[in-house]
């Protein structure tokens, strides 16, 4: 194991070396690796990623650039792939947390490797990435392989604010605050852990357009707009349809409910408890709860700031058929 590991970051080393640097958000920097920003780590965990896990037909992931509806979609997709063997009096989301749920494959594939644990999990085995669609393996991603993705993204804008919040309670307490100005701007240079933002969200977009069956391309706003219709899409994608009986029965709203920001939020474990990500890494879980609102970032960017973000969004996504 040890050995495995010393031969593991050497690599990660060499690699890393012929990087362009730029600043982290949470740690001191980020590196451009075949064109995404990513910490020293993330890349290590990428390199085990195509190395030791092995997906099998029926795994679903859930993929997101961060602070885009990771934590909402985990809860759903857990929720409804379960619903036959919980209720949502007694269900493992009250004690676990949205992200104790099922596994970031990132983070997890540290604990788990090289003898994989994953094995144990049960079918259809859940996982979340906030890998760029062209950095995962095609093991994973090949049209030919039947494992899928569900995909959710999110104004730019809305993100960012999530994003520098986020990063900002997370940050590494030897580094200075990064003020938001600087965010917006490395955000705007796509200077920002899995980013840029756009080339993330294109990725996905463009590969769920060539393979509508494989990849589920969800956004934010209209889950937010419209859950029950979203969820529904949902479940059927992953190929566990909601019977008229349980449509009748009020089991999508029940849902719904039961993952909504107000519900989950407000659950002792998403107050007090914390997620172990790595040894380093703790997060509490009460920071992935903030708002939860469309449009937050009217109470942040200037018109000048808005305007430049709205059209690089607008280049990037150019003949694309996707408007954010
Ligand atoms: P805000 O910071 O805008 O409030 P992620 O889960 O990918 O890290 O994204 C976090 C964002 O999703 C945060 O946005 C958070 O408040 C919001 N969020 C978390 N749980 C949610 C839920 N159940 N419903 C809607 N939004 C949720």
């Amino acid at each position: 194991q040890e050995d495995v590991d010393n031969k593991l970051n050497g690599k990660v080393n060499d690699i890393v070396a012929t990087l362009a640097k730029g600043k982290g958000w949470r740690g001191p920097e980020v590196f451009l690796h075949k064109g995404f920003w990513l910490p020293q780590n993330a890349i290590k965990s990428l390199l085990m990623i195509h190395e030791y896990f092995h997906p099998k037909p029926t795994d679903i992931f859930l993929a997101a650039f961060m602070k885009c509806g990771t934590t909402w979609l985990r809860a759903l997709m857990f929720a409804t792939a379960n619903r036959h063997q919980y209720k949502t009096s007694d269900h493992p989301l009250l004690r676990t947390g949205p992200h104790g749920v099922f596994p970031s494959l990132d983070a997890q594939i540290f604990l788990e490797y090289p003898v994989s644990k994953f094995d144990n999990l049960p079918s259809p085995r859940l996982f979340a990435t906030h890998f760029a669609h062209d950095l995962l393996p095609t093991s994973m991603t090949s049209p030919s392989s039947t494992c899928k993705f569900v995909y959710v993204c999110r104004d730019p804008k809305d993100a960012l604010i999530s994003k520098w919040h986020f990063m900002s309670k997370i940050r590494s307490k030897e580094l200075t605050p990064m003020s938001f100005n600087e965010a917006y701007e490395l955000f705007c240079n796509g200077v920002s852990e899995y980013g840029p933002f756009w080339e993330h969200v294109l990725g996905y977009w463009k590969a769920s357009q060539e393979s509508p069956e494989k990849i589920l391309f969800l956004k934010y706003e209209d889950m937010k707009k419209e859950p029950s219709v979203e969820l529904k899409k949902l479940a059927k994608f992953m190929g566990m349809p909601f019977t008229t009986e349980e449509e009748e029965g009020g089991v999508v709203e029940e849902i719904v409910k039961l993952c909504s920001f107000e519900n989950l939020s407000n659950f002792e474990v998403n107050k007090d408890g914390v997620q172990t990500f790595r040894a380093q890494v703790v997060v509490e879980n009460r920071n992935f709860f903030r708002k939860g609102n469309v449009g937050d970032w009217e109470n942040y960017l200037t018109e000048e700031m808005r305007d430049r973000i709205d059209s690089i969004t607008e280049t990037r996504l150019k003949g694309s058929g996707l408007a954010l």
